[in-house]
Order: C-alpha cells, then structure tokens, then sequence
C-alpha cells in the first residue's frame, strides 16, 4: 500500500541515486534457508533488485521474486510465497498504510523475515521528512507481529553509532531482525 505522490518522489529518487542498492544476503537468511524447505521467496521493497540477482544466483532451485512500488520493474502483484523478506522497508512505508501493507504481507506468505531500521535515516526527502517515516522501537514492531497472529522464531537488535563519512559525524545505526511464522 502506498500513496500516489509518495511512490513518486520515491521512483524519482530512485532513478537519480543509489537509493535502495543492497546485494549483501542477510546472515540469518542464509540460516534460514539451510535449515528449512523454501520454494519461493519474495524480496518486498527490493529497490534496484540487486539482492535478487545474488540470491538466484546463490540459490538457482528457489523461486525468487522482487517487489517494489517505486521501481516499475518490480511494481508487480505479489504471488503466494513460502517467504516474504524485507530489508530496510517497513520503517519507509507510511504509518496511515503500515496496518494495511502488513496484512497484505501476512495474506502471501506464512514465514516472514524483516530488517527493519528503529533509528534516522540520512536520507531527508524532498518535502523535508525524514526518510524513515517510521521510527519505533523494537517491542513496537514486535508487538504488531503478535497482534497480526504471528510466532516469533528468532529476533535480534543491533544498537551501536558509526562515522558517517557523507553527515561528518557519528549517526546511531539501530537495526531490529525479526523472523515470524503465522499460527
Ligand atoms: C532503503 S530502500 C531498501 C531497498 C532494498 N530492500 C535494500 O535493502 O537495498 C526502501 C525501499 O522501500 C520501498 N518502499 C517504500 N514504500 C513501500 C511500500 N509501501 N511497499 C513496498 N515497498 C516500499 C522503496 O521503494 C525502497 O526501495
């Protein structure tokens, strides 16, 4: 779910800049994948999509797709998948659309793996916000996993400050892993 004017600023900031460029695989994902039987898996909020490419090409049996509704490559409906991964997305989805976009997650796939940033972003968008427009902490995202029925299998926060080369100065880097199961 996302507002007409805010998956434009965002395609046009993904057109113009490295926005949205991860190809490293997340650790825990690796785990997961090794110890369990996943057929299909979509990167939701893929940006360029360069993780997709790393990930097939990591793992050629599974069926991985890419979403994202500011790149019209991946402007797609999503399908059923035996897991629905994101990384530094859900704290960029609008809060009015957050309730929404995760039950729509929830509806197409039963394991979901998040990453999800609980501190500023660097980038600031074009009509001053901050580009995280969500910021909680982890109990918060936690608890909206439970309230949509979910297990929690395994979660981990990552709290520390490093140098931004780009700000000049020490930021917080604030990461919370979450991976959940419907009951
Ligand atoms: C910081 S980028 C992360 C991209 C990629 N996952 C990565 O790790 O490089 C945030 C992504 O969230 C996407 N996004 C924003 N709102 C979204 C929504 N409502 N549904 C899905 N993706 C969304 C943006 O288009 C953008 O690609």
């Amino acid at each position: 779910m996302i507002s007409k004017e805010y998956q434009e600023v965002l395609s046009l900031i993904h057109s113009g800049t490295k926005f949205g460029k991860r190809s490293k695989i997340p650790e825990y994902l690796k785990k997961f994948i090794s110890k369990n039987y996943i057929r299909s898996m979509i990167d939701f909020g893929c940006g360029k999509g360069q993780l997709i490419d790393v990930l097939k090409h990591n793992y050629p049996t599974i069926d991985i797709m890419g979403y994202d509704p500011c790149n019209p490559q991946f402007n797609v409906p999503l399908k059923k998948v035996d897991l629905i991964f994101s990384t530094d997305v859900l704290e960029h989805i609008e809060p009015h659309h957050l309730d929404k976009t995760l039950q729509e997650i929830k509806e197409h796939s039963d394991y979901v793996y998040h990453l999800i940033s609980c501190a500023p972003a660097k980038l600031i968008l074009p009509d001053g916000r901050n580009a995280h427009l969500i910021q909680q902490e982890p109990e918060w995202w936690k608890q909206k996993h439970l309230d949509l029925g979910y297990e929690i299998i395994k979660e981990e926060y990552r709290s520390f400050s490093k140098h931004s080369k780009q700000l000049g100065r020490s930021i917080p880097v604030k990461n919370y892993f979450i991976m959940a199961k419907l009951t």
